[in-house]
């Protein structure tokens, strides 16, 4: 299961790189680690208010996962709730093994209520902080967890004789006192939207911003003074981009999406769902005052779409000895929610990759093989609705309609049997798949995308489209915002793959004038990437990985109102470019 094609690319290259591997690392021969994850509900209650959710092994939020890079994992899924699930280890290049990847109807079948299935993959020329997460309906809003992939060498951004710092793991989250299903599925049957979130969450705890019920629902880190830490920031909330900082402590980032960046500081920063920030900050202030640190919703499409206008908040506090209560605490100074865009462009433009990751994964060259031009953005969604005519068409529009999303103005709509097998049966049966078409558009049907006010016609049809790409293409997608509906920041993700980031920005995407300006020395290498509210961004990768690969936006509304597609990376020619057979116990629909 080892990347063989990355080995013997580069041989020479790569024995001088053992060696001094060996030299720098404490060798640790690759291991298996083996976790079993029991699916089950549990009451909790958060906001005075109790729920029956949906855990892994008893805990919200659930295990962390542990690995040093070069590592194998094997997870044993128990499912003992009333409803399918499946996992996605979010972040993890699945090379070749994209049956272990998790999204439901995608990859696999959901693994059935009183059934297993081990995920088994290895955690290859990967490290840093990534999460896992249910990869079905609206069940990741409480089904997550972070996967740490340690290093095998020091950290890049220690001074020479430093010592590692100790580490702190931060989920944001968003919390609803209703049963998520029930927000889903309402949503889906009035056409209007999900409701609002009643809280964000530190590590599944509100904090006590919200109220006396919440005083006891508050995640308290007791630090030791005049130390560094290493703050694994992750964002699994579900349907907002948040800003995040720590009252009076500067964050230094060193990593985005489990990818070293150049260090920088900054007071704050800002996160979407699906992305994960490693930052290093110093307890080096007055140890008598209490700290916290703090999230609130960065708000992209003022004054369209309403949004959760609270703040999660956990204690950070050095005193010695040590404090039981917290009466009064320093909150950060967080952008804006309605005017974050100006920080929120300016942070994205300090990602920089540290050299080290270009020399690991060279910058695929110009001019792409295969080029996109995919419009990201949200439908007003004609009544009634083809599918299923009992959706109602609550949305609060003039002349009615439905709440819709859209890649190329096709809204993504689920198979019934997963893409993966019916792809792998076609390769090697002559079967031909049935439930998708591979005629998703590589570009839009042209008009203003960026209108204000937005064109008038805007129904996208609905389809379950892929696209397919010839093993070892480079490619290379624009990303355009519209501003159809409402426009809004769209934080995609690209499963089975990092991209480059070469540029983003605002308005519609102009090659001529917009590719100077492409970054081609150090751009951040992502797995998620947020397409700023009525602008674009360009993104670069080398298809080296078979498999069928969603691509959506990490909204979970927009996702599962079809801001989604698939690329089917066919099979290379060697034996190593190809993707493995499929696990005896994969599950069946
Ligand atoms: Cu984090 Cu397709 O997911």
């Amino acid at each position: 299961m080892a990347r063989r094609g990355a080995m013997q690319a580069s041989l020479a290259f790569c024995f001088l790189w053992l060696a001094i591997g060996a030299q720098l690392s404490e060798a640790t021969p690759p291991r298996t680690k083996f976790y079993e994850f029991n699916i089950t509900e549990k009451k909790i209650t958060r906001l005075c208010s109790t729920k029956s959710i949906i855990v892994v092994n008893n805990q919200f939020p659930g295990p962390q996962i542990d690995v040093e890079e070069g590592d194998s994992l094997e997870i044993k899924v128990n499912n003992f709730i009333n409803h399918n699930i499946t996992l996605h280890w979010h972040g993890i290049f699945q090379n070749r093994t994209g049956w272990f990847d998790g999204p439901a109807y995608i990859t696999q079948c959901p693994i059935q209520r009183q059934r297993s299935f081990v995920y088994k993959f290895d955690v290859v020329r990967q490290r840093g902080t990534l999460w896992w997460h249910a990869h079905i309906t609206f069940l990741r809003a409480t089904v997550y967890g972070a996967l740490i992939v340690h290093p095998k060498q020091s950290f890049p951004f220690l001074r020479p004789g430093e010592a590692k710092p100790k580490e702190l793991v931060v989920m944001l989250g968003e919390w609803w006192k209703s049963d998520v299903l029930d927000v889903i599925g309402q949503a889906m049957l009035t056409g209007a939207g999900t409701n609002l979130s009643d809280a964000f969450t530190i590590n599944g705890l509100p904090g006590p911003l919200y109220g006396k019920c919440s005083q006891q629902d508050t995640q308290v880190f007791n630090l030791q003074p005049g130390t560094r830490y290493l703050l694994r920031l992750i964002s699994a909330a579900m349907n907002t981009e948040l800003f995040f900082g720590i009252a009076n402590h500067t964050l230094t980032i060193v990593e985005a999406d489990a990818q070293y960046v150049k260090p920088f500081t900054t007071p704050s920063l800002v996160i979407s769902p699906g992305q994960a920030i490693t930052a290093l900050f110093t307890t080096d202030r007055d140890p008598s005052l209490t700290y916290s640190m703090a999230a609130h919703a960065f708000a992209s499409a003022p004054p369209f779409i309403p949004f959760q206008n609270t703040t999660t908040a956990a204690i950070l506090s050095y005193a010695s000895p040590p404090r039981k209560s917290f009466p009064r605490f320093l909150l950060p100074s967080l952008p804006p929610s309605t005017a974050g865009s100006a920080f929120s462009d300016a942070f994205a433009a300090k990602l920089r990759s540290a050299d080290r990751v270009r020399r690991e994964f060279p910058l695929p060259a110009s001019p792409a093989a295969e080029k996109f031009f995919i419009t990201v953005g949200l439908n007003v969604q004609s009544c009634p609705p083809t599918m299923n005519p009992n959706i109602s068409c609550a949305l609060p529009v003039p002349g009615g309609g439905r709440f819709g999303a859209s890649m190329n103005n096709v809204s993504f709509i689920g198979s019934s049997s997963a893409f993966l097998k019916q792809h792998f049966d076609f390769i090697h049966t002559g079967e031909d798949p049935s439930t998708y078409t591979t005629d998703f558009p590589r570009f839009p049907r042209p008009y203003n995308f960026t209108a204000s006010p937005a064109i008038a016609n805007q129904n996208a049809p609905e389809g379950t489209k892929a696209r397919i790409i010839p093993y070892g293409a480079t490619v290379e997608v624009v990303l355009q915002g519209t501003t159809l509906l409402a426009p809004e920041n769209h934080p995609i993700h690209l499963h089975g793959f990092d991209f480059y980031v070469l540029a983003t920005g605002r308005g519609n995407f102009n090659r001529t004038r917009d590719s100077p300006a492409f970054n081609l020395v150090d751009p951040p290498l992502r797995n998620t990437i947020s397409v700023p509210a009525a602008g674009w961004a360009v993104i670069r990768f080398v298809a080296d990985n078979p498999g069928t690969w969603v691509f959506h936006c990490h909204l979970d509304l927009h996702s599962l109102t079809g801001l989604d597609t698939v690329f089917i990376v066919e099979d290379g020619a060697e034996e190593w470019q190809r993707l493995e057979p499929p696990p005896k116990d994969l599950p069946p629909c």
